[in-house]
């Protein structure tokens, strides 16, 4: 009985696979196994003999069975840790083998721009992208049969016959949010608002979408050296050059008195379009100081409040610094394009953690 017992445990304990332990149970303790057969031998016994032999070989069965059965939950639980060990996931992983999305590169400058004029104290105001023409046009100092309205191939939102309320249009420029936000808040203030406009135009350069920003600021000593300084600061810090130039350009629009629009240096070599060096200027932006007539129609007394104003556009400023080729492409949701020009969901602009990739 030692024989046997020595034997299949050492048998059990060897076994790897649940399939070898099934043939080791039938070898000894199935219908013919060896145990089973040793108690068949029982009957022939004295019952001396029987006495000493048949509880033994119970519980040499027993233990046998025992052995099985412990055998079989460790062949289980290493199954089970081999397992574990494959298909183990380290969720704290960034999620790096992903496709991951990217910000296009407008709402990218966007936060850019909006990071630059924070820094000098400049909140952030928004309007509606359908306005009444009255924002649009005539509180803005341009009365219906001034020519302006006809120059930006404006979007007119479909009247029923017979509605008397004021025509409302697809904004044409930022300018409007200058209105909604003085009327609200009046003065001082200082403001930037980014944001779509639309004009029914579309060639190489123009799409009937696209973003300005509009810059305000009201007190009661504001100048064009302010305007200045501000659009300086605000293209060395964008562009990531020190001391960029602009230069004013007398102009004329309706809602400022003087106004201006403004260049930045550049140089063209080669082919190569280079911002903030050279003697070449860059046409980016239209300015001056608000007209009286617009603070009135605001609701600020101009005899009390001056300030200046601008408006530039998003979308020509990000391919300036960007190398962007073609405007169109900004609006095609082309994924190789996105991809390529996108920025990735976690670089966030900063002036102290930078402003480009
Ligand atoms: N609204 C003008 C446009 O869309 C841009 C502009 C020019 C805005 C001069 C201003 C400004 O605030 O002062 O063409």
């Amino acid at each position: 009985m030692d024989d046997l017992r020595g034997k299949y445990l050492e048998l059990i304990a060897g076994a790897s696979e649940e399939g070898a332990l099934e043939d080791l149970r039938v070898q000894a303790v199935g219908k013919k196994g060896e145990i089973s057969l040793k108690m068949r031998e029982l009957g022939k016994m004295s019952p001396e003999e029987r006495q000493v032999a048949g509880p033994a070989l119970n519980a040499l069965k027993d233990e046998i069975n025992a052995a099985l059965a412990a055998k079989k939950a460790a062949l289980a639980d290493a199954a089970l840790n081999e397992r574990l060990k494959t298909e183990w996931l380290d969720v704290t992983l960034p999620t790096r083998p992903m496709r991951q999305g990217t910000i296009h590169p407008i709402s990218q400058v966007t936060e850019e721009i909006t990071a630059i004029f924070a820094e000098m104290g400049f909140t952030v105001a928004e309007g509606p992208q359908i306005d009444t023409d009255w924002y649009n046009f005539d509180a803005l100092n341009i009365p219906g049969h001034h020519p302006a309205r006809a120059e930006m191939d404006t979007f007119y939102m479909h009247r029923a016959e017979g509605d008397e309320r004021a025509p409302h249009v697809l904004r044409t420029h930022t300018s409007p949010v200058q209105i909604r936000h003085m009327e609200k808040n009046g003065a001082p203030c200082r403001v930037i608002a980014p944001g779509r406009v639309y004009r029914a135009d579309y060639d190489q350069t123009h799409t009937p979408m696209f973003h300005q920003v509009e810059g305000l600021a009201i007190d009661r000593d504001i100048s064009m050296a302010n305007l200045k300084w501000v659009l300086e600061e605000f293209f060395s810090a964008f562009f990531e050059i020190d001391g960029i130039k602009t230069r004013f350009r007398a102009s004329h629009f309706p809602f400022t008195e003087p106004s201006a629009e403004v260049d930045i240096q550049c140089s063209w070599e080669d082919g190569q379009l280079k911002i903030g060096e050279g003697d070449g200027w860059l046409e980016v932006l239209g300015s001056g100081m608000v007209h009286p007539k617009v603070l009135q129609a605001a609701g600020v007394n101009p005899d009390e409040w001056q300030g200046f104003a601008f408006g530039m556009g998003i979308d020509r400023i990000s391919m300036l610094k960007y190398g962007i080729p073609d405007l169109r492409a900004f609006f095609d949701s082309d994924l190789r394009w996105l991809r390529h020009y996108g920025f990735a969901s976690l670089d966030v602009p900063t002036l102290h953690g930078g402003l480009s990739r």
